[in-house]
C-alpha cells in the first residue's frame, strides 16, 4: 500500500479520495507549520507528500526521502521546494493552478478597494469610539474608476485582475515577458516597461512567481517610481518587494497605501507595519475560501495518485 504523507490537516476530501484509492495515509495533525526536523523525521518512508508553501523542501529534506516520488504543493507558488533538485531525484513536483485564480483575483480587488475607500480605518475608528458622526472631510479616500490598474505579472491571476478591475471602470496595462492577447483584445490593456508601468499606474498589483529572477524586483530604485497618490498591492510573495523601503515610503506618506497578503518572514511580520494606518495587513489568504481550499485538495490528491499509479500529473511544474 503506498504510503502518502500529508503535512497538515486539509479539506477533509483529501484522505476520503486517498483512503477510497486505498492509500495508507498519515497527516502530520498539530496544528501548527510542521518544522523541517520533522518532515525529515515523518516523511522520510512516503511515497508521495503532500506539502503547504510554508514547508521548506530543500535539499537535505529531499536526501532524506527514501522512496519518494511525488510533492503536490498544495499552492500554485513553489518556491518553498527545491525543484531542480526534485527532478534530478525523479521526484515530480506538482502544484494547484488555476482553481485558485478566482479567489486570489477577488482578494486582490478586495485589497484595491479597501486601501482606495480606507475601510480598515473606518473600522478601527468604530471600534475605538472615535466615529463623532458624518463629516464632510471623514476618511476620504480615492476613486478607483478611470484609474490606471497596472498589473506586473500578467497570467492567469493577473488577468484576472485586470478583468475585475475593468468592471470597475479602471484601465490596465500590464507588464509581462510576453504579451497577453486576451487581455490586450478584451480590456484594451496595453505590455508596457516595468519602469513606464511603475511611473504611470494608480494602482499596482503584483501577480508574479517568486524565483531568483523577481526576488526584491521593486527595490528601493524602482518603489521610488511610485506616484505619490498610488496604491501598492501584493499578493504573490513578500520577497518581491523591498520590504523596509515600502515601510518608508508609507511612513513618509510618499504613496497612499500598500495592501498586502504576503511577507517576507512569514509568520513574523516587520512590526513597522504594525504602526502605519495607510496599509492594510492580510495573513496570507488569497485562496482562503472553503470552495478554493476543497478543491485544491482534491487537485493536490489526484495529482499524487496519477503519479503514483504511473500516470501523468495534471498540474505539474515546468
Ligand atoms: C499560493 O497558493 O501560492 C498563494 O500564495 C495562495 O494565496
Amino acid at each position: 500500500m503506498p504510503k502518502i504523507f500529508i503535512t497538515r490537516t486539509l479539506p477533509k476530501i483529501a484522505e476520503e479520495i486517498l483512503h477510497k484509492h486505498h492509500f495508507e495515509v498519515t497527516t502530520f495533525s498539530k496544528n501548527r507549520s510542521i518544522t523541517k526536523r520533522e518532515l525529515i523525521k515523518e516523511a522520510s518512508d512516503a511515497d508521495g507528500i503532500i506539502s503547504l508553501l510554508t514547508d521548506p523542501i530543500d535539499k537535505d529534506v529531499i536526501d532524506n526521502l527514501k522512496c519518494c516520488k511525488v510533492i503536490a504543493n498544495y499552492a500554485v507558488g513553489y518556491n518553498n521546494i527545491d525543484t531542480n533538485y526534485a527532478r534530478k531525484k525523479n521526484i515530480i513536483v506538482t502544484n494547484t493552478p488555476d482553481i485558485l485564480t478566482d479567489a486570489t483575483a477577488d482578494l486582490t480587488l478586495t485589497l484595491i478597494l479597501s486601501c482606495a475607500r480606507r475601510l480598515v480605518e473606518g473600522d478601527k475608528m468604530i471600534r475605538t469610539n472615535k466615529f463623532k458622526g458624518w463629516s464632510p472631510n471623514l476618511l476620504l479616500g480615492t476613486d478607483i474608476n478611470n484609474k490606471i490598474l497596472g498589473v506586473i505579472g500578467a497570467g492567469r491571476i493577473g488577468s484576472a485582475v485586470i478583468k475585475r478591475a475593468s468592471a470597475f471602470g479602471m484601465k490596465s496595462i500590464y507588464y509581462n515577458r510576453s504579451r497577453n492577447l486576451e487581455i490586450e483584445n478584451l480590456y484594451s490593456s496595453k505590455k508596457v516597461s516595468l519602469d513606464y508601468l511603475l511611473k504611470n499606474s494608480d494602482v499596482i498589483s503584483i501577480h508574479l512567481p517568486l524565483n531568483p529572477g523577481t526576488k526584491n524586483l521593486l527595490n528601493k530604485e524602482k518603489l521610488s517610481l511610485l506616484k505619490n497618490h498610488s496604491i501598492l498591492i501584493n499578493t504573490a510573495r513578500g520577497e518581491i518587494i523591498d520590504e523596509n523601503h515600502l515601510i518608508q515610503l508609507l511612513k513618509m506618506k510618499k504613496i497612499f497605501a500598500a495592501g498586502l497578503d504576503v511577507y517576507v518572514n512569514e509568520p513574523n511580520i516587520n512590526i513597522k507595519f504594525l504602526k502605519l494606518s495607510n496599509v492594510i495587513l492580510a495573513p496570507h489568504i488569497g485562496s482562503a475560501t472553503i470552495e478554493t481550499r476543497s478543491k485544491m485538495a482534491e487537485l493536490a490528491v489526484k495529482n499524487v495518485i496519477n503519479v503514483l499509479k504511473g500516470k501523468k500529473p495534471l498540474t505539474p511544474v515546468v
